[in-house]
Formats: C-alpha cells, sequence, structure tokens
C-alpha cells in the first residue's frame, strides 16, 4: 500500500526566550493508506506538534512532512480531534457537526442530511438541538468525532481524543470509534498516552524517544480484526503491550528526569 503520510528527516525548532529549542530532529514516519496508526511517548516528545504540522497549523523547520493528496481535490486533507472538546458552544449538536461541511459550501440540506447521518452513527439522535453545555464530556467528544468524519477527510488526525474521559466512557468510545473506522478505513494518526489503547485501535504503534523527539520503535499490532474490548484479556495483547511499555519506560524516565 502506498504512503499517505510522510515525514522525512523532519525538524521542528521552536525560538523561545532562553533560544532555540528542537521539539522534533530526524522524525521519519510512513503512515499507509488506510492505515490506522497510534503514536505514543513521553509527554513533550512533539507528538502534538508533529501533528499540528500535518494539520497545517504550524510547518516544520527541517526535513519534509506531507500529506499526499488523494485524486478527488475537493475531499479535505485532513480533520484533528483534539482532546479539549473542541465543539463551538453557541452553535447546536447537529450545526456543530455541519460546521466543516458549511466552510465548504455544501448546501443546507446535503450538509444537515449527512450531518444528521453521523449523528446516529455516534448514538446523540435525541440530542441533535442540544447545545455542549448541555452535554457531558463523552458526548461533547462524540459531537467532535462526527463532525470529523463528517466531512469526509483524506486523514484523520487525532491527538488524545479520549484522554479527558473516564475510564468506562472511554472504553465505549473506543470501540465505537474502530466500528467506525471499519467502515471508512480512513488512515488515521493517533496520539495517545495509554498503552492500551494505541495496542487496541492500532495497526502499528510507533515509539517516539523523549524529547528532541524522533521514533524509538515501531510495534506491528498483528490482533485480527474487527476487534472488541475482549481482545484486552488475550496474552497477545498483554505480549504487546508489554513490548510498547518496555520500549517507552526508559524514555518516560528521561523525559522526567529533564523536567524535573
Ligand atoms: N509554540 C511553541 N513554542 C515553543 N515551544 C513549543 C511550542 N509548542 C510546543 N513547544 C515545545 O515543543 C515540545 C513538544 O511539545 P508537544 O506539545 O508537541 O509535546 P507532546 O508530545 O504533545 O506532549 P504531551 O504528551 O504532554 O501532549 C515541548 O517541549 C514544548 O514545550
Ligand atoms: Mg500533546
Amino acid at each position: 500500500m502506498s504512503a499517505k503520510i510522510v515525514a522525512r528527516s523532519a525538524e521542528k525548532r521552536f525560538q523561545t526566550r532562553a533560544g532555540w529549542m528542537t521539539a522534533l530532529r530526524d522524525f521519519d514516519l510512513e503512515v499507509a493508506e488506510g492505515e490506522f496508526l497510534c503514536l505514543v511517548g513521553p509527554s513533550g516528545c512533539g507528538k502534538s506538534t508533529f501533528l499540528r504540522i500535518l494539520a497545517g497549523l504550524d510547518h516544520a523547520t527541517g526535513g519534509e512532512v506531507r500529506i499526499d493528496p488523494g485524486p478527488d481535490p475537493r475531499q479535505p486533507l485532513a480533520n484533528v480531534v483534539f482532546q479539549e472538546y473542541a465543539v463551538f458552544p453557541w452553535k447546536t449538536v447537529l450545526h456543530n457537526v455541519a460546521f466543516g461541511l458549511e466552510m465548504r459550501g455544501v448546501g443546507r440540506r446535503e450538509r444537515e442530511a449527512t450531518a444528521h447521518r453521523w449523528i446516529d452513527k455516534v448514538a446523540l439522535t435525541r440530542f441533535v438541538d442540544y447545545y455542549p453545555a448541555q452535554l457531558s464530556g463523552g458526548m461533547k467528544q462524540r459531537v467532535s468525532i462526527a463532525r470529523a468524519l463528517a466531512n469526509d477527510p483524506q486523514v484523520l488526525l487525532m491527538d488524545e481524543p479520549l484522554g479527558a474521559l473516564d475510564a468506562q466512557t472511554r472504553a465505549v468510545l473506543q470501540e465505537e470509534l474502530l466500528q467506525l473506522w471499519e467502515e471508512s478505513r480512513k488512515t488515521v494518526l493517533y496520539v495517545t498516552h495509554s498503552i492500551d489503547e494505541a495496542v487496541f485501535l492500532g495497526d502499528r504503534v510507533v515509539v517516539m524517544t523523549a524529547h528532541p523527539g524522533t521514533v524509538k520503535t515501531v510495534i506491528d499490532v498483528d490482533l485480527p480484526r474487527p476487534r472488541d474490548l475482549s481482545v484486552m484479556a488475550t496474552p497477545e495483547f498483554a505480549a504487546l503491550t508489554g513490548a510498547v511499555w518496555d520500549a517507552l519506560r526508559d524514555e518516560v524516565r528521561r523525559a522526567m528526569a529533564e523536567q524535573a
């Protein structure tokens, strides 16, 4: 399969009051078309920075970072789901989900029909006219996910999208997310601090080093799909999470020592 996301010797330096600091260095990564790739690494290693560059919210200061555009120029390249529920408080669920389509000039009837379809898929049908303040955290995050998917981007970028949720809500949304992904098989780059989540969701887990971030190791997750949460009780799952943790442990220690 061809690479959809490519980073080659990517570098990102920030100018700070204390001088230049390197957030990413020699960062190489390829995400195949249709792959679900999870990115883990200690706090401050540059995960969000990389996602922001991919989303076009920032730029690399060296090397190459790109998403290979598909054949349809009207299809948006990437949408991002962030940890903070990035929904518009003054818009209803319906208008939040339809927002990306509205921005792209999709007519009202079509965008609302599409939005309704995604709202049904994320089980918010009853809440279509609610405002975010009337929703729980898990529901708001469903709105964000529906909004991103309704826009049908070529690539979905997710930065700890379930990080702020309680464990049970998170588990339910992990399963829902996988079901949605099975239907579309979109290219997904998913940042998480949870090793279990990375192994449960991903085709591969990329472990980054502590700052400056680079790729430490890549772990193939050969668990069969479709997956449900019961896979977490298998010895194969335990072996994979163990391997990710082995790669990550020293990096987390290094990052903590640096920040101390
Ligand atoms: N705009 C900025 N200016 C200066 N430094 C920045 C800026 N954005 C990020 N950094 C620095 O770049 C490094 C990487 O930050 P980033 O947010 O990408 O880390 P992260 O891996 O997403 O961490 P976390 O897991 O805590 O979310 C950090 O040291 C951070 O302080
Ligand atoms: Mg981050």
